[in-house]
């Protein structure tokens, strides 16, 4: 078993490619630019034989092919992308890398010359805001509603991975985080929950720019996530939502004063909330792949805190 993970320098890849390299995989990355300083603040691995690394732009058609011939990859987790500020700024630019790098991951995929299993990430804002849909969770057969660039980019990529499963026959699992939050987690517009974390550990204020609920997940989890789906042999084009615990955010500050006393004395919360509902039923996950692990928003918290502060003791937790 060879893993491609596109995006492995970024949050989810770094926990992703730690978590592969645990269960003693080969994991091959693919990313612009060679940086493992992500991986460097979650674990002691970036040295191991068992990793590698290809730099370049997922754009890169005839690129991804090859890596994926050559390094005789089995399983591609894809995380490459840019998030919704970027995409909002720049739709063009966003495109080519959310929609046509996705489309280049399951082309390299049907070109293999072997069976190759595609795990990539979706998204919630594949869902419109709240009043779309009223108050009540989604399932994955509600319709879908995006109200960005990124999340319109993400539903293309969904029915992408449809056909390339009812022409080719790639089997593949598409899943939808909403707020991932943890240590590697430091830009993006729900970003600010983890920033307010890390902040509070350096001592400094810090004001949430987003306010209203979010749905919180653990980073770890969702790492998990994404490795249960690649390793799993469900066959066909999947698409799941993920869920952790709901929060609204003036909530998060007094959890994370419970945590780390006073804590509430350096947040605040501004701003409005992100345009995507927040409530989604991840049953089908849960029932089509075993074993997904889910920690409390408590633990999160405990856990993030933690590692901050032993970074921070450590001299390499910056501002
Ligand atoms: N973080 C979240 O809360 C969240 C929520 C929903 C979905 N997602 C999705 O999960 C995936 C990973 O998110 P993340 O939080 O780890 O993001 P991230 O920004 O930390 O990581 C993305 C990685 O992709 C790389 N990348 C960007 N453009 C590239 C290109 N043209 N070619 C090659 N690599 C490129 C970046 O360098 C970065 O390392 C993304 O697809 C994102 O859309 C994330």
């Amino acid at each position: 078993m060879r893993v491609l993970v596109t995006g492995s320098s970024g949050c989810i890849g770094a926990w992703t490619v730690k978590n592969l390299l645990d269960r003693g995989i080969d994991v091959v990355c693919f990313d612009t630019v060679e940086d493992f300083s992500r991986l460097g603040l979650i674990s002691s691995q970036a040295g191991s034989p068992k990793l590698s690394f290809h730099g370049g732009r997922i754009e890169e058609t005839e690129k991804i092919k090859h890596i994926v011939r050559q390094e005789e990859i089995t399983h591609i987790v894809h995380l490459a992308a840019v998030l919704m500020p970027f995409c909002a700024a720049n739709p063009v630019a966003g495109g080519m890398i959310n929609v046509i790098g996705t489309l280049n991951v399951f082309e390299a995929a049907r070109d293999a010359g072997r069976p190759v299993r595609v795990v990539y990430a979706s998204s919630s804002a594949v869902w419109g805001p709240e009043d779309a849909y009223g108050e009540r969770s989604l399932s994955e057969a509600d319709p879908l509603l995006p109200g960005t660039h990124y999340g319109v980019f993400k539903q293309a990529n969904e029915g992408n991975a449809r056909i390339f499963y009812s022409a080719n026959g790639i089997s593949s699992i598409g899943l939808r985080p909403w707020t991932v939050y943890g240590v590697g987690r430091d830009h993006g517009l729900t970003a600010d929950p983890t920033l307010a974390m890390k902040s509070v550990t350096l001592g400094n204020p810090f004001q949430i720019r987003v306010s209203g609920h979010m749905d919180l997940q653990y980073v770890e989890d969702v790492a998990e996530t994404f490795i249960h789906c690649a390793l799993s042999d469900l066959a066909g084009a999947h698409v799941f939502n993920l869920a952790g615990t709901i929060v609204e955010m003036n909530d998060l500050i007094a959890m994370i004063d419970r945590a780390k006393p006073g804590a509430k004395s350096l947040l605040s919360v501004t701003g409005p909330q992100v345009p995507v509902s927040f409530r989604m039923d991840a049953s089908q996950l849960h029932a089509n792949v075993p074993g997904i692990p889910r920690t409390s928003l408590e633990d999160g918290i405990g856990k993030t805190l933690a590692m901050f502060e032993s970074l921070r003791v450590r001299g390499v937790l910056s501002a």
